[in-house]
């Protein structure tokens, strides 16, 4: 699976404390008494007379089960709304042993289990066939098996198409069977449907047959032994680009063409995932590999074995549209992501849910290993340390936090199992693989890969079993305790700070740690050790491409000390950021680091690790560990930084920031960024070309969007220029961004043209959100947010683009809006939504004088409201906490940026004086 909600699992763990408690008085677990070895399953899906599909389908299921135990009287398996009508027993030879009646077959609704109460009880290593015949519901979510529609392009006829998404736990939806990771089986699928759809599933087919007036039977090969959330089926009128024998992708008829650029990526993808894991594909038992894409699906894309499922969007490329480097990556990840579960996942699945990071984290992993490989422009190795482990490192600090590995007995309820589809499956798992391969060595950790998963090929596995695999391949020096290591990191939540401090006249370093919490207070233990290998670079010997640790720092040592022969002036600790910690230097260390770095070629420290380091440093700021001021004195350095990801760090550790300073500072900030920014816009641009480097092109998008933003008067003057001179549409990527900024200096009109004329609708939605960002804000709110033509949503976007892409005006904005507040609410046509409105707005909000500004609007205007006036007092309470934490935290930045500008300020004000004195001189002769 790839594309999992964050919020989805905070809802869930929600939900689960709700319902069940602690109570432990419901099993969830099968019992392990009787397995299945096949299911022979039939299914048959029709449409009504109007052409929709039918609301429920019929289906029909052979399981071959067995007893592993004596004495079986009861089988129990999951079933989930599905309306049995026949239940049978037979034995290998197909003599019917039993019927069962309603009263031997119970239902728990709570836990999805049928029961079955039998006769006799069953032999020990018999074979038996479970038989079943259902009906089960067509849905309209994303679960199960489920219906979804599209307008033909050329006709506008509604199309429809049948699919199934079973992870983690809707398997039971489509048809009786043990539903659970460890019950691997074998399936043969059989799909009755009418004409004029088609139908595909995991396996190839074997043929087809009448089945009906009108309608036909596809038959599909056996599948190998998998798990049932791996099965599949699509029913439609897509057609294949490709070999439906071998490699293939599915879609709508129309947009055969659209699928050029995902089925090349495809066809590169399997035979280096062949050639990385020494097995290939078709070895691991099921030649054919098809690619399907729907408009609606709750993920971007699902593993199913044979059949990937995808979004449209992310298969498809609609040239000059949806085909720029972003929109190409999502592509490339997806595919590469989904690719390699064919082994870590479906070949070798994880034993229960308490471990989906064994098959979710290597996959992240290995979308940007193996995506580095085939596709070195994107630098996926640069991108995995901003686009991963920065952006984990912020849940792994809260107390929301999981760890990778959960008790299995905490994991039993459907909510429980929903949250473990969260980041620290995916993202924290991938860091930790990528700090064992680097550890390692990649040779030594693809070594152990291949074994693990020969070993367990059509298996289930738990950490253990991996763990086994890593401990023999892993080098014996420098010595560690890997079973410690490996716990740490995958059983306890969270990472530390690596505090480093000279002493000895910078002969010797010395190393402590302390868990880093975000929010300390929230309930997170903030005693937790971890294992720590240990790597460094210094300008003595700045290598910082060996990965190999010095040492291991062991958890139960106060501190770690280094000497050195010769003083050091600055070390990098955590070269790459491969290791899954921050570090914090100390002062004089820092200065020193500062100066390395403050050189045209940053006295050669790594891109990974200037990243690095600028994240720590504001997030350090942010919990008060430092002083803002004096990260932005190190920010400093960034005048001379041009590459993507520092500034990608930058960016996402200045953006509170920015937010959270008044109106009268922010011209300081502006001036600020205008400064640091002077390499890498020199470097950049406003313009785009051809020749660009992809990181290049995420980067100028970056940077315009925030330069110009904050009234950088070149980034504007640019834009400007080449928005009048030139009708030439920015590249995909860029569109928004370059828009955006020319809505800003007079290409409003000519936007909002272009927005009536534009008929894709990505692009229309676009044109729209860059059009909002003039600064005639009166105008357009007038005109369109009070516009009695144009939608809510639209008039919402509109509204928050406003405000959002011109910080400096949003108290005008606010007052326009409030002088007649019931023009808006009309507008919106609900309070509650305008409410809402003002709530997002006055998160934006960071003046006392604002704050005031908020209350009397409150003060007057509540009644208004109704109900929804508590979605207002709310929001007074935010902006009063937003306001202290600012003058907590921002003090010394706003002196430290007035002061920096001051020097060039200063002496105007000096000369100011002297122009007055000199006239009041003159006046008075
Ligand atoms: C599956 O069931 C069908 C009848 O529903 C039967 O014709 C077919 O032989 C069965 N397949 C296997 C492999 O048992
Ligand atoms: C698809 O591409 C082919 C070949 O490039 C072209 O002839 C055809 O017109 C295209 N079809 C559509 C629907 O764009
Ligand atoms: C979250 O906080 C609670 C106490 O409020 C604590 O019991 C729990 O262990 C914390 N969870 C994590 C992951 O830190
Ligand atoms: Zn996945």
């Amino acid at each position: 699976m790839n594309g999992c909600g964050f919020h989805l699992w905070l809802l869930a763990i929600a939900t689960s404390l709700v319902l069940f408690g602690s109570c432990g008085c419901v099993d969830y677990r099968l019992p392990r008494n009787v397995v299945p070895t096949f299911y022979n399953l039939t299914l048959r899906v029709f449409v009504d007379t109007d052409g929709k599909p039918a609301s429920t389908f019929s289906g029909e299921v052979s399981i071959d089960i067995q007893a592993l135990e004596q004495n079986v009287n009861q089988i129990r398996l999951h079933s989930d709304q599905l309306d049995i009508e026949a239940c049978r027993l037979y034995n290998a030879k197909g003599d019917l042993l039993d019927e069962f009646e309603n009263a031997r077959l119970t239902h728990e609704l709570e836990t999805h289990q049928l029961q079955l109460t039998l006769k006799q009880a069953l032999a020990l290593n018999e074979q038996y066939k479970l038989q079943f015949q259902y009906k089960g519901q067509v849905r309209n979510d994303v679960s199960g098996l489920f219906s979804v529609s599209y307008a033909e392009e050329q006709t506008g006829a509604t199309k429809w198409v049948l699919l199934t998404e079973m992870q983690a736990i809707s398997a039971r939806l489509v048809l009786p069977c043990f539903d659970e990771p460890a019950f691997k089986a074998k399936f043969q699928v059989h799909i009755g449907r009418p004409v004029p759809y088609n139908a595909i599933s995991n396996t190839r087919l074997i043929n087809t047959t009448p089945d009906g007036v009108n309608r036909f039977m596809d038959h599909f090969e056996i599948t190998p032994i998998m798990s049932t959330y791996l099965l599949a089926i699509v029913v439609s009128e897509y057609k294949a680009r490709g070999d439906s024998q071998k490699l293939a992708i599915y879609t709508r008829p129309e947009w055969y063409n659209y699928t050029e650029f995902s089925y090349q990526v495809a066809q590169r993808v399997q035979p280096a995932y062949d050639a990385y894991f020494g097995t290939s594909y078709e070895q691991l038992g099921n030649p054919i590999y098809q690619y399907a894409s729907t408009p609606r699906f709750p993920y971007n894309s699902m593993e199913n074995w044979g059949l990937v499922i995808f979004k449209d969007k992310v298969l498809l490329e609609h040239a000059g549209y949806t085909d720029g480097w972003l929109q190409k990556e999502f592509t490339i990840r997806n595919i590469v992501h989904e690719n390699s579960h064919m082994w870590f996942g479906n070949s070798v699945t994880f034993s229960w849910w308490s471990y989906v990071w064994m098959n979710e984290g290597f996959a992240r992993y290995l979308e940007f290993l193996i995506g580095n490989e085939l596709y070195p422009e994107y630098q996926f190795d640069q991108q995995f340390i901003v686009s991963k482990l920065h952006s984990v490192f912020s849940t792994d600090a809260l107390n929301v936090t999981q760890p990778m590995t959960s008790p299995e007995s905490s994991i039993q309820t459907p909510a429980d199992i929903k949250y473990k589809f969260g980041r620290i499956s995916f993202a924290k798992a991938a860091c930790i693989v990528r700090m064992w391969r680097n550890l390692m060595g990649g040779e030594n950790f693809d070594k152990a890969m291949r074994a693990y998963l020969k070993e367990f090929h059509l298996k289930n596995a738990s950490p253990s079993d991996l763990f086994a695999f890593l401990e023999q391949y892993w080098p014996e020096q420098p010595l560690v305790y890997l079973p410690q290591f490996f716990a740490d990191f995958t059983e306890q939540v969270g990472y530390p700070v690596v505090r480093v401090s000279a002493s000895l006249e910078n002969h010797q370093i010395t190393l402590d740690q302390e868990r880093f919490l975000k929010s300390p207070g929230d309930g997170s233990d903030p005693k937790l050790r971890y294992t720590l290998p240990i790597t460094f670079a210094t300008n003595l010997q700045p290598n910082f491409k060996n990965l190999t640790p010095h040492f291991y720092y062991d958890k139960n040592a106060d501190v770690a000390q280094l000497y050195f022969n010769d003083p050091i002036d600055w070390i990098v600790v955590n070269l790459q950021q491969s290791n899954y910690y921050r570090v914090f230097y100390d002062t004089p260390l820092l200065k020193a680091l500062h100066k390395a770095l403050d050189t045209t070629e940053h006295s050669a420290i790594v891109v990974e690790n200037r990243a690095m380091i600028v994240d720590d440093l504001l997030n350090f700021a942010y919990v008060g560990k430092m002083d803002y001021a004096d990260v932005f004195e190190f920010m400093e350095y960034m005048s001379k930084e041009g590459e993507y990801i520092p500034w990608v760090a930058a960016y996402a550790g200045m953006e509170l920031v920015a937010r959270r300073l008044t109106p009268q500072q922010l011209p300081n900030f502006n001036k600020y960024l205008k400064d640091i920014t002077t390499a890498v816009f020199a470097k950049l641009g406003v313009s785009w070309s051809s020749k660009d480097k992809v990181l290049d092109v995420y980067n100028r998008n970056m940077q315009v969007a925030w330069l110009c933003k904050y009234q950088h008067t070149e980034c504007n003057a640019q834009v400007r220029q080449r928005f009048e001179e030139s009708t030439e549409k920015p590249t995909p990527d860029y569109r928004e961004t370059f828009y955006c900024a020319a809505a800003r200096v007079g290409g409003y009109e000519r936007l909002l043209e272009l927005y009536a004329k534009e008929t894709f609708a990505s692009d229309k939605q676009l044109l729209w959100r860059a059009a909002s960002c003039t600064r005639d804000y009166q105008k357009h709110y007038k005109n369109e947010v009070l516009s009695k033509s144009r939608d809510v949503e639209l008039k919402t976007i509109a509204l928050a683009q406003l405000y959002q892409q011109n910080p400096d005006l949003i108290t005008p904005i606010f007052r326009m809006i409030a002088e007649n507040v019931t023009q808006l609410a009309e507008s919106l046509n609900s309070w509650e939504k305008t409410a809402q409105v003002l709530s997002e707005m006055s998160e934006y909000f960071s003046s006392r004088d604002q704050q005031k500004m908020y209350t009397d609007f409150h003060e007057q205007n509540h009644q208004l409201f109704g109900s929804s006036a508590q979605i207002l007092s709310k929001s007074l309470d935010n902006v009063k906490e937003n306001i202290e934490w600012a003058e907590q935290r921002l003090g010394r930045l706003v002196n430290f940026l007035q002061k920096r500008n001051g020097a060039a300020g200063l002496k105007f004000e000096v000369s100011l004086l002297l122009l007055l004195s000199l006239l009041i001189l003159l006046l008075k002769h």
